[in-house]
């Protein structure tokens, strides 16, 4: 028996990155996973290599109307919907007297607001279904304490911790277990961009940054999306029940809490 046998996952952002690696993990634990993604060719494509209980869908979390269809077509092909994993996001920086409107916008219209009514969405089909469900949103260590060059980033990431507080409590009446995981520094296509970004600002050779931050880890290097892994099949499995409206670190020990 595998810990998500005959589920059915929806993950945001799962064309690249960690929302790939946990939508191949849960179709190894047994789970149907809709890969929802703004880039629908590229979550056709990681779909495609996981198999018949893996298939795309085509998403943009700052679009309602494009929520509500995904929901429903991940609910329509999977047969039901118990776990959401709310992941995709944006990255920017720069410091605050360069910050823009347009970047803040863009950022809280990803990060935030795609998070908060996908979650919605996915609440009111779990309720409607009358047998719980799992939420994980992807939080971050950016959401503990504020970075200098990273103010946008790190205020939607700590809006992150603060409605999973909020939709946990709200939403356990339900048995919907809404929890995050923050995980620190993950190597892969988005650190390549913070790390150019990096550059920019701090006018390092590329990949300088990304060095420093993996030697300051206290585990030693940069995380894996496949070190996030346990936790992400822990909080969508049968063993986090009484777990309720928490967010995890797994960053290596970067941050304690
Ligand atoms: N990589 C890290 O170091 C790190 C650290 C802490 C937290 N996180 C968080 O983990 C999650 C995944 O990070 P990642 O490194 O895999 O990022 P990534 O940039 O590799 O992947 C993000 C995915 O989101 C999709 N996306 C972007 N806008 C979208 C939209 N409007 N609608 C639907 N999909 C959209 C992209 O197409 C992409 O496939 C994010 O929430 C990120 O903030 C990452």
């Amino acid at each position: 028996m595998k810990r998500l046998d005959g589920k059915v996952a929806m993950i945001t952002g799962a064309a690249r990155g960690i929302g790939r690696v946990f939508a191949e993990a849960y179709v190894q634990e047994g789970a149907t996973v809709a890969l929802a993604d703004i880039d629908l060719p590229r979550a056709e494509a990681s779909a495609a290599e996981m198999g018949d209980r893996a298939f795309a869908v085509k998403m943009d979390v700052t679009d309602q109307a494009s929520i509500d269809t995904a929901i429903a077509e991940a609910q329509r092909r999977g047969g039901k919907l118990d776990i959401l994993v709310n992941n995709a996001a944006l990255f920017d920086a720069a410091p605050i007297v360069e910050i823009t409107r347009e970047s803040y916008d863009r950022l809280f219209a990803v990060n935030v607001a795609g998070t908060l009514f996908t979650l919605q969405a996915a609440a009111k089909a779990m309720i409607a279904q009358g047998d719980g469900g799992r939420i994980i949103n992807m939080a971050s260590q950016a959401g503990r304490r504020g970075e200098a060059l990273v103010a946008i980033y790190c205020a939607t990431k700590a809006a992150i911790i603060s409605l999973t507080q909020s939709a946990g409590l709200d939403l356990i009446k339900h048995r919907i277990n809404v929890n995050a995981i923050a995980p620190g520094v993950v190597d892969g296509e988005h650190w390549d961009g913070v790390d150019a970004l990096f550059a920019k600002h701090e006018n390092r050779p590329l990949g300088e940054k990304k060095r420093l931050v993996g030697e300051a880890v206290p585990y030693g290097r940069m995380g894996t999306a496949q070190d996030l892994v346990g936790m992400a099949i822990f909080l969508a499995g049968p063993e986090s029940e009484y777990v309720v409206a928490q967010t995890y670190n797994v960053d290596g020990g970067n941050w304690m809490s």
